[in-house]
């Protein structure tokens, strides 16, 4: 049977790469979806997900993260969890309970403890040297603090037809002590339904919970709809009426697959993502708004590669 699997932005791509090579060898989705994020989770040059992202106002790394079974519905998130390698595993483990499944602060990090997961000091040299450059940068004139926010966000198809997704992010860089954004509430920036398909969002949390864009693409493709015209109808629309009547709209981009492993995006920014199926092997693309709220999808060239990869790894003053 097909399988799939899809997630958002480049530092997915060895994820997306790993999560296919399980899928081709029958493995379930929940565990594709979990061994996708936790290769980005540990990678410390990511800078917004787990290991080495970057940290809140008071330089505390905070994670949010969710899990979704697409079976069973059942759920299982994480807010302003610190200390923990795989903020996605401990969102996997709480969504196997019925009660206390959606855990924040001292509780999440508590639960994390007690349970074996692994505990270290997610703040890196290179991320406290980030967050003190913001610092000295915001004393020296009026900026607005606030930078990045790119959530890992995935959804996986097995050989049996079940779907997972999951999510898992450092949040909006600079944020305020105790800010959870989009990333593990249920419907905004997640949700997956094996018999329908799955969405998850990357951008401006804030904002992205407004329209409660997961659930919407998910909804449109179980109304019969391909996932890339329930992105398109979801999210350009959405982005207008929060121009009209919020007066302003964040980045954000949502990706979508459905039962088939046929997949979707729509953005209002410079969105690469990666996918991969049974038909195709891992891909990392670039998406773009295109005319009349549609969405344009090409291949990333070796050139954005290249500078992707240098601005990645470009030197950072640690002296400080
Ligand atoms: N989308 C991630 C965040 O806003 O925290």
């Amino acid at each position: 049977m097909t399988w799939g699997t899809i997630a958002t932005w480049r530092m997915a791509h060895d994820g997306v790469r790993k999560a296919s090579d399980l899928l081709a060898q029958a493995g379930r989705a929940g565990d594709a979806v979990e061994a996708l994020i936790n290769v980005v989770e540990a990678y410390p040059y990511y800078k917004s997900v787990g290991y080495g992202g970057l940290p809140n106002e008071e330089g505390v790394v905070e994670m949010d993260a969710a899990f979704m079974d697409g079976d069973t519905l059942a759920q299982g998130a994480v807010g302003g969890i610190r200390n923990v390698m795989h903020a996605v595993s401990v969102a996997r483990a709480l969504s196997a309970q019925h009660y206390n499944s959606f855990r924040v602060g001292e509780g999440a990090t508590k639960f994390a403890a007690l349970n074996g997961f692994e505990m270290t000091n997610m703040l890196t040299d290179r991320a406290k040297a980030q967050w003190q450059h913001r610092l000295a940068e915001l004393a020296a004139a009026d900026l607005d603090p606030y930078d990045g926010h790119d959530t890992v966000g995935a959804i996986t198809l097995d050989r049996q037809g079940s779907m997972a997704a999951a999510t898992s992010t450092s949040g909006l860089f600079m944020k305020k002590a105790g800010r959870v954004g989009d990333s593990p509430l249920s419907g905004s920036g997640f949700y997956v339904d094996s018999e329908r398909g799955g969405a998850t969002a990357t951008g401006l949390g804030e904002d992205i919970m407004k329209g409660c864009l997961a659930y919407e693409i998910v909804r449109r493709m179980g109304d019969g709809e391909t996932p890339q015209a329930a992105c398109d109808h979801a999210v350009y629309p959405f982005i207008e009426t929060l121009k009209r009547r919020y007066g302003k709209a964040g980045e954000f981009s949502l990706i979508a697959m459905n039962p088939r492993g046929d997949w979707g995006v729509a953005t209002n920014v410079e969105f690469t993502f990666s996918v991969a199926t049974s038909a195709a092997a891992p891909q990392l693309l670039m998406a773009t708004p295109g005319p009349a709220q549609t969405t344009v999808i090409a291949p990333v060239t070796q050139a954005w590669l290249e500078a992707y990869e240098q601005r990645l790894k470009a030197p950072i003053d640690l002296s400080r």
